[in-house]
């Protein structure tokens, strides 16, 4: 049997990953909602180790433009460009969600 060794410049820990990753829901009903202007929105203000992307349907079709955080799985709704620093600097990059913008389904007001 062949021994399979590591090779010594492989790191011995795994590279950094990106912590967070912001969803931008980029189907149909979204995007007739102005979902890619959020998604641009959202490029155009990187956080260190934030990866942002545009997705496929996440299944809340007329609520969007439908934004999800994970891992903290935090669901924003009818997210406009003009509110996107906001979720930028208050959610990404200070951890606290922005009551205003959730998605009341997942996160129903008390
Ligand atoms: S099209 Fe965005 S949630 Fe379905």
């Amino acid at each position: 049997m062949t021994e399979i060794s590591q090779p010594s410049d492989f790191p011995a820990t795994p590279s950094p990953v990106s912590s967070k990753c912001v969803r931008v829901c980029q189907n149909r009903a979204c995007r007739k909602q102005g979902a890619v202007k959020v998604l641009a929105a959202f490029k155009a203000s990187p956080v260190p180790e934030v990866t942002v992307t545009g997705s496929g349907c996440l299944g809340q079709c007329g609520n969007g433009p439908i934004v999800l955080v994970v891992p903290d799985m935090v669901w924003y709704s009818g997210v406009r460009p003009s509110v996107v620093p906001l979720v930028v600097e208050q959610h990404l990059m200070r951890g606290q969600r922005v009551a205003q913008l959730l998605y009341y389904r997942f996160h129903p007001q008390v």
